[in-house]
C-alpha cells in the first residue's frame, strides 16, 4: 500500500489569511488587490520601510492594535484540538506552519506552530538583531530592550526578505505524509511551492480554500467553502469522529 493510501501519521498544515477571514482580519488580495487600502510595495518591502518609514510603522501598529479587537474563530479553534488530541494520542507529528502574523492560532491553543512570515506582536532590531516581544506602537522611535538603540522594526517578513523557519519547515515536509493547506491563494513562494516539496515526499494533499487556489491542481484533494466549517469538519474526520 502507498503512504497516500494509509492513515496520516506526520501531518504538516499551511494556513493563511483566509483562516483568519472569519474572525474579521482582512486577507491580502482583496477585490481591489489592495491590502487595507495600501499597495503591498508601499507598505511590505524593505524598501518602502527605507522610503517612508514613519508610514509603514503607522501600518503596523494598527495591525497590532487591531488583534486586540478580534478572537480566534471556528477553524483556529479546531486545528488546536488537533494539536491537543494528536500529542495525546502519539500518532504521530504535527506542525502548523502560518504566512498569518497574527495570534489566533496562539490565542486558540496551537503550539506546534510556526510563523514563515514573522509576527505583528514582535520587533526586530536592525542594530543587534534581536526580536523583542512587542504589544505596543512602534512609532515614535521607542528603544531596543536588548542595546537601546532606537533601531526597531517589525518583524515581519517582507518581499525579498527570507522567511523563517524554511530548515524546520523543509525537515517537516520531508517527514510529513498528509499536507493541507487552508485559506492560501497560493500566490506567494515558497509556501506557495510547499504543495509540491510533499507531493515529491510522497504525501497524500488536500485544499480547504473558500475558493480555487492558484495551484489547486497540484493537490489530490480539493475543499471548497468556508474555513470556519470545513476546517471542524476535516478535524473530526482526521480524529476518527
Ligand atoms: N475560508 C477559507 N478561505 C478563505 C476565506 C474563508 N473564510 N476567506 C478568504 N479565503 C481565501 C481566499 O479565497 C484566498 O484564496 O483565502 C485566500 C487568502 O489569500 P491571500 O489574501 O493572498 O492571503 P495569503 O495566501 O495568506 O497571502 C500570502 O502574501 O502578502 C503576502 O506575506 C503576505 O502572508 C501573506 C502572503
Amino acid at each position: 500500500m502507498s503512504a497516500r493510501n494509509v492513515a496520516p501519521r506526520n501531518i504538516v498544515i499551511l494556513t493563511g489569511a483566509g483562516v483568519s477571514a472569519e474572525s474579521g482580519v482582512p486577507t491580502f488580495r482583496g477585490p481591489d488587490g489592495l491590502w487595507e487600502g495600501h499597495r503591498v510595495e508601499d507598505v511590505a518591502t524593505p524598501e518602502a520601510f527605507a522610503r517612508n518609514p514613519a508610514l509603514v510603522q503607522r501600518f503596523y501598529d494598527d495591525r497590532r492594535a487591531a488583534l486586540s479587537r478580534v478572537e480566534p474563530n471556528a477553524a483556529h479553534r479546531a486545528l488546536a484540538r488537533l494539536d491537543t488530541e494528536w500529542a495525546a494520542a502519539s500518532r504521530g507529528d504535527l506542525l502548523l506552519i502560518t504566512q498569518n502574523v497574527d495570534n489566533l492560532h496562539e490565542r486558540a491553543g496551537s503550539t506546534r506552530l510556526l510563523h514563515m512570515h514573522g509576527e505583528l506582536q514582535r520587533a526586530l532590531c536592525t542594530g543587534c538583531g534581536a526580536a523583542p516581544g512587542w504589544q505596543g506602537a512602534l512609532s515614535g522611535g521607542p528603544p531596543c530592550p536588548c542595546c537601546g538603540a532606537a533601531k526597531l522594526r517589525p518583524d515581519i517578513v517582507w518581499f525579498g526578505e527570507m522567511p523563517y523557519h524554511m530548515d524546520a519547515i523543509a525537515a517537516a515536509i520531508d517527514a510529513c505524509d498528509l499536507f493541507v493547506s487552508i485559506g492560501t491563494s497560493g500566490a506567494v513562494y515558497p509556501a506557495a511551492g510547499f504543495v509540491a516539496w510533499a507531493r515529491d515526499a510522497g504525501a497524500r494533499t488536500l485544499e480547504i480554500n473558500l475558493d480555487p487556489s492558484a495551484g489547486t491542481a497540484m493537490f489530490d484533494e480539493a475543499r471548497h467553502g468556508p474555513a470556519g466549517t470545513l476546517v471542524p469538519l476535516w478535524v473530526d474526520e482526521v480524529l476518527g469522529r
